[in-house]
């Protein structure tokens, strides 16, 4: 959409280190990286990094009204637009290092799904882990991670840096398959079975 597009790139003038993109993703990478929703049960679905929504737009088609969808954005114009947007998604203006708190307050006890829009590359060490922590920390054992990178930044220290503590924090991570229609192009970590050493043993 062209006003999300223009809503996003004045986002990225104003904080180009968090919004991390000066577009929004497209819908093919928002089909692939919200795959991990189920489309059975009441799934707790929860959203970092929303943007202008549409990797929302895609997790609120497949969970078509059941299940729990909670988003996590930490810029106040995004977060308000998207809760005008979505009355059925709760948004939270937080920062994603506070997740494990959400979810406390709300007592909700573990996430079946957390799907990422941040701009890992863009962080320092410390908040990747930060973060990352709070991820691992909020999923079930069964619980699945996804996430995306762009295509040309893979090589940086940042995302091989992100890429290597992503393997070191779950027993699986699949890389999907490179989106060259989306701008810039982008691929999708799928992230399964969280070694959380205060979780308890993997369901067989
Ligand atoms: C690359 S944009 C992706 C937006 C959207 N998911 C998309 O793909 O179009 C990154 C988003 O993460 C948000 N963000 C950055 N740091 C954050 C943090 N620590 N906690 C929550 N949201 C954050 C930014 O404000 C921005 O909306």
């Amino acid at each position: 959409m062209i006003s999300d597009a223009s809503t996003f790139f004045a986002q990225f003038i104003r904080h180009p280190l968090a919004t991390g993109a000066v577009l929004p993703s497209g819908s093919t990478l928002a089909r692939d990286i919200t795959a991990a929703v189920p489309r059975v049960g009441h799934p707790l679905v929860v959203e970092l990094g929303p943007g202008t929504g549409v990797f929302t737009r895609a997790i609120q088609r497949r969970l078509a009204g059941r299940g729990h969808h909670l988003a996590v954005e930490v810029n106040p114009k995004f977060a308000t637009d998207l809760a005008r947007r979505h009355p059925t998604v709760e948004v939270v203006r937080a920062d994603a290092t506070n997740l494990g708190q959400m979810l406390a307050q709300r007592q909700l006890v573990t996430a079946d799904v957390v799907i990422s829009g941040l701009p890992w590359a863009a962080f320092p060490a410390g908040r990747q882990r930060a973060i990352l922590d709070a991820v691992i920390g909020a999923l079930g054992a069964d619980g699945v991670f996804t996430t995306f990178a762009y295509r040309h930044a893979l090589p940086t220290r940042p995302a091989r840096r992100f890429h290597s503590l992503l393997t070191g924090a779950f027993d699986e991570v699949t890389v999907g398959r490179t989106v060259w229609t989306n701008l810039p192009p982008a691929l999708v970590y799928h992230c399964r079975r969280p070694l959380n050493p205060d979780a308890g043993p993997l369901t067989s």
